[in-house]
């Protein structure tokens, strides 16, 4: 019995390999490395000390799937596999939607041809959209202003239709606040191509020299210091809340369509998190304020009373932590797993 991990190799995925062996479940993993390296599985390797199967490949490709379905004997599915740059997804929403859409589609199909009807999804907070009113919660309404939200906010309905048609599917749809932080070992982390987009990876890369100085995005936020507001929650949280989800699916029959919100229930501000950094680099991190970016909203935070009530989980790292395991991670591998 394994757990089939897709994006096994990425940031979230690989931190959540661990996790699963800790827990004590088989893991095989299917990544493509379309956003990640193959020198994952090393590192995964020094950490667990086990070689986890690999088997690459893209999960569009329903006869790649098929292949690795008849060699595993899978039980459930943790569904990571897919493209995740808001920004490019408004230059390339065909790209975006085929690969996470699509994607989905023939892995959802391999599934029931093998009557694996068990998955976990990554979604995020995004589906939330501008109109909600923070603490976030499952039952509001779902909307997007970028074809990467969409594509989750699809997903979301494509998951609830096929556990609605069969009751043999239980879906567990975990929406994702604001990912950070990095394994205390240093050895894997988030690695991201090019400049990064989010703000933890741009902080660390301006400390370690690679960026000159961090772009605020606006500072006229109707918040206590202007600057927009992010649950940020420790990758290895994160991990753990997917070996929680994976309990729940065992130990429970025919759940049907569950969105579970995974976030710290916290909110920090942009110039919060950069003096947390500051602290934990030790020196100041330059920066400077900027016009506001397109489709940000100025506050965002989980109620995630839904995750402790089903799955027994609730984020126990500190923004300390974080800042703490992001730097350990950015300055012994400055350049990512090219090091
Ligand atoms: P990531 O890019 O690091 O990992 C995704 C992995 O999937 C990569 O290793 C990539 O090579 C692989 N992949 C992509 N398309 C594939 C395909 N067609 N076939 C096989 N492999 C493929 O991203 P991540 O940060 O680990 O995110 C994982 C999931 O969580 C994504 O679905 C993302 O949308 C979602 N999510 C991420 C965040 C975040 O801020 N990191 C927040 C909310 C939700
Ligand atoms: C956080 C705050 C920026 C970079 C995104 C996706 C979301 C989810 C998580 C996948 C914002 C500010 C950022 C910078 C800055 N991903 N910022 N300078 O936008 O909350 O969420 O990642 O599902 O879908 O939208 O995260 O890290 O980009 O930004 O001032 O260089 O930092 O304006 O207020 P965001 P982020």
């Amino acid at each position: 019995m394994a757990i089939l991990v897709t994006g096994g190799a990425g940031y979230i995925g690989s931190h959540t390999v661990i996790e699963l062996d800790k827990a004590g479940f088989d893991v095989v993993i299917v990544d493509n490395f379309s956003n990640s390296s193959p020198e994952v599985l090393n590192r995964l390797k020094t950490i667990t000390g086990k070689d986890f199967p690999l088997y690459e490949g893209d999960i569009l490709d329903r006869d790649f799937l098929v292949s690795v379905f008849e060699k595993e004997n899978i039980d459930s599915v943790i569904h990571f596999a897919g493209f995740k740059a808001v920004g490019e997804s408004v230059e390339k929403p065909l790209e975006y939607y085929h690969n996470n859409i699509t994607g989905t589609l023939v892995l959802l199909d391999v599934m029931r041809q093998f009557n694996v009807k068990d998955i976990v999804f990554s979604s995020s907070a995004t589906v939330y959209g501008m109109n909600n009113v923070v603490p976030f919660k499952e039952e509001m309404p779902t909307s997007a202003t970028n074809p990467y939200g969409y594509t989750k906010v699809m997903l979301e309905q494509i998951l609830n239709d096929v556990a609605f048609s069969d009751s043999d599917w239980s879906v567990t749809n975990l929406r994702y606040f604001n990912p950070i932080g990095a394994h205390e070992s240093g050895l894997i982390g988030e690695a991201p191509n090019g400049i990064p987009n989010n703000l933890s990876p741009y902080i660390t890369q301006v400390a370690v020299g690679k960026l000159e100085k961090l772009h605020i995005f606006g500072n006229d936020y109707d918040t206590p210091d202007g600057t927009c507001i992010r649950d940020f929650i420790h990758v290895n949280d994160l991990a753990a809340g997917h070996s929680a989800a994976l309990n729940y699916l065992f130990n429970n029959e025919n759940l049907g369509f569950d969105a579970i919100n995974l976030g710290s229930e916290k909110g920090y501000s942009v110039l919060e998190i950069l003096s947390n950094f500051e602290k934990a680099v030790g020196k100041e991190i330059p920066y400077v304020i900027d016009g506001r970016r397109a489709g940000d909203i100025a506050v965002c935070y989980a109620d995630a009373s839904k995750a402790k009530k089903l799955l027994n989980w609730e984020a126990k790292y500190t923004i300390e932590d974080m800042c703490r395991d992001s730097w350990n991670w950015q300055k012994k591998n400055p350049n990512g797993f090219k090091d």
